[in-house]
């Protein structure tokens, strides 16, 4: 059971304050009844709600791909810093929303923002094995010899990194697929071969890759289809 504020502002995509004055000025119906009352409880999954007998579909998490840009910290409070949550469109913004992992303030592409504690957990967990693929450029290049030693596991920096899939794709660019998270792995793997990473870009998660068409900063929620394929 929610509150039909809570349940309105999810349908709707809006805060749960404009949600109570649709609901207050008579626009909700629920079961085809106006509820004029936003601390009245329904049953989300069996009550139809509707505003001019326009049935609204329930979404009780969302999920958002956004292509995180340089300079923003992915975390859903910033001291002085600007978040991912700070930047997203007012009209797809709603309580509890957090970046799903860390991406450092530098990286950039593929940034999973959710209300979904559970899939959240379930992605980022290394039992799991959900792949995070991105691209990097190092100032100096690594040796086919330390990518070979990456590419069967190290342990550098305090850490220790399984083995993953890491490939040269031109000068001093590389792609690495990882199915654990942990900080500053690709930092720390470069350091290891004595190199600096000066760009780096999350390109995929799961099976779903960040789409192009998303300038840095933008956002859009993704659709369910999407969403299953990154948890594969
Ligand atoms: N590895 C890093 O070093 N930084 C990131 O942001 C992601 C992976």
């Amino acid at each position: 059971m929610e509150r039909l504020d809570k349940i309105i502002s999810k349908c709707m995509n809006i805060s749960r304050s404009d949600a109570s004055k649709k609901i207050r000025s008579g626009e909700i119906e629920v079961d085809s009844e106006t509820k004029k009352d936003p601390s009245e409880k329904f049953d989300e999954n069996m009550s139809v709600f509707s505003s001019g007998g326009i049935v609204l579909s329930y979404n009780k998490f969302i999920y958002i791909m956004m292509n995180k840009p340089e300079g923003v910290i992915s975390a859903s409070e910033g001291k002085d810093e600007t978040t991912v949550i700070d930047i997203l469109p007012e009209k797809i913004k709603r309580n509890g929303l957090f970046p799903a992992g860390r991406l450092d303030r530098n990286t950039t592409g593929f940034c999973l923002i959710t209300d979904d504690g559970m899939f959240a957990h379930e992605i980022l967990s290394p039992k799991r094995h959900v792949e995070k693929e991105y691209i990097f450029e190092t100032d100096n290049p690594i040796s086919k010899e330390n990518l070979e030693k990456i590419r069967k596991g190290i342990s550098t920096g305090g850490s220790v990194f399984r083995p993953c899939e890491i490939n040269e794709t031109g000068v001093r660019t590389y792609d690495i697929i990882l199915k654990e998270g942990k900080y500053h792995e690709i930092k720390k793997m470069a350091h290891f071969a004595g190199a600096e990473v000066i760009k780096l870009k999350r390109i995929r998660i799961g099976s779903l890759f960040l789409d192009e068409n998303l300038k840095p900063g933008d956002a859009r929620i993704l659709k369910r289809e999407e969403v299953l394929k990154i948890r594969n």
